[in-house]
């Protein structure tokens, strides 16, 4: 048997829930691709894995939610930040099995206006408390605090646990890689690289499928926020920590894994000048958005790649789409004055 098919039986003997549309479409970028004079581009649309607006954690939670299913929950504790793509898909997720969802979104410095992931929070019918701690261990310890008040009042909890969710979620992404590599198959392309924004499960793994694939091409993982941990180690750990559930002996050592922090700017949301002409020239060459947090910031990467000459015109670049786009409105004033003006078609009567 091949690995690829070897890796699907693996993943397949794992409890999932079915969340996503899958696969996701792998698609031509003609126009863009033009504009940049550059190889060829195209972009894998993970923004478009259905659930409330699509994006990477709805694969994340095919099989995060299976246990949350197994273990009976009828509650589910979560959180991250205010603007929060994982939690909106979390909370749709739990709206579809028909189980509660409490979020703790962590105020981290920005505003906390009804709007973009946290109207759509709302709208999904999750509850939430917006919380002073910050993205990592201390909201981390803040989210088992209330799942254990919630357990206490007697209600089955399944809960945000770094330890245990990380390395699952990362199978969604091995599972995302063996997609990718039928597709290519298929339009008979051999990619010279591939381009992510991820700084966790995400792209562990696609490092993990890379490595038990022997995947030639690099992957490009450039990161949306500077942890204060080692981003590398943190990849390796997650993608062998998955190794160990699929119970496969490969492992993926850090210097693996390819993380690229020249894109985050002046921080985690901040738009950069930068991620606002990728988020332009995609909309106005293939109609396709991209969010000023993640998916800009590493096809801002992509582009500084492409225009420092790597590639040439005849090579394939492949673009994961991770979602996000829901975070255009929630920063609409600020974005908006940092669009270029569009020319009128009419002179002006
Ligand atoms: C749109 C989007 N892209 C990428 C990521 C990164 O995912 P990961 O932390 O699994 O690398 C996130 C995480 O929230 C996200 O919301």
């Amino acid at each position: 048997m091949d690995s690829l098919t070897d890796l699907e039986l693996c993943i397949g003997r794992l409890p999932r829930v079915s969340l996503a549309h899958l696969p996701t479409p792998l698609e031509r970028l003609p126009r863009f691709s033009e504009s940049l004079g550059g190889p060829q581009i195209w972009i894998k649309r993970d923004d478009c894995t259905g659930l409330a607006m699509g994006g990477n954690k709805t694969r994340h939670n095919e099989f995060l939610m299976a246990d949350a299913v197994e273990e009976n929950a009828d509650l589910v504790v979560w959180g991250a930040g205010v603007q929060s793509n994982n939690c909106r898909q979390t909370a749709a997720s739990c709206a579809k099995l028909g189980i509660a969802c409490h979020l703790l979104l962590s105020r981290g410095g920005h505003g906390h206006e009804i709007q973009g992931n946290l109207l759509l929070d709302h709208i999904l019918g999750a509850s939430y408390e917006i919380v002073d701690e910050c993205v990592g261990p201390e909201l981390d310890q803040r989210i088992a605090r209330t799942a254990q008040l919630f357990r206490d009042q007697g209600r089955q909890v399944y809960s945000w646990d770094r330890s245990t969710v990380k390395a699952k979620a990362a199978i969604s992404y091995s599972q995302c890689l063996i997609e990718i590599t039928r597709q290519i198959e298929a339009q008979d392309i051999e990619p010279a690289a591939l381009y992510i924004c991820s700084g966790g499960s995400t792209g562990a793994g696609l490092a993990l499928a890379r490595k038990i694939l022997q995947i030639n091409y690099p992957i490009h993982n450039i990161l949306p926020i500077h942890w204060p941990w080692d981003e590398q180690q943190d990849l390796s750990d997650i993608a062998n920590a998955a190794a160990d559930l699929l119970e496969l002996p490969e492992r993926v050592a850090p210097e693996e894994i390819n993380i690229d922090g020249a894109y985050v700017g002046k921080g985690y949301g901040i738009p950069t000048e930068e991620c606002m002409e990728a988020i332009q020239l995609l909309a106005r060459t293939e109609g396709i958005l991209l969010d000023p947090s993640y998916t800009a910031k590493a096809m801002a990467g992509l582009i500084d790649h492409v225009r420092s000459g790597r590639y040439s015109t005849s090579q394939h670049i492949i673009f994961v789409h991770t979602g996000g786009t829901p975070a255009l409105f929630a920063g609409a004033g600020d974005l908006a004055a940092m669009l270029t003006p569009t020319e009128k078609p009419l002179a002006d009567h």
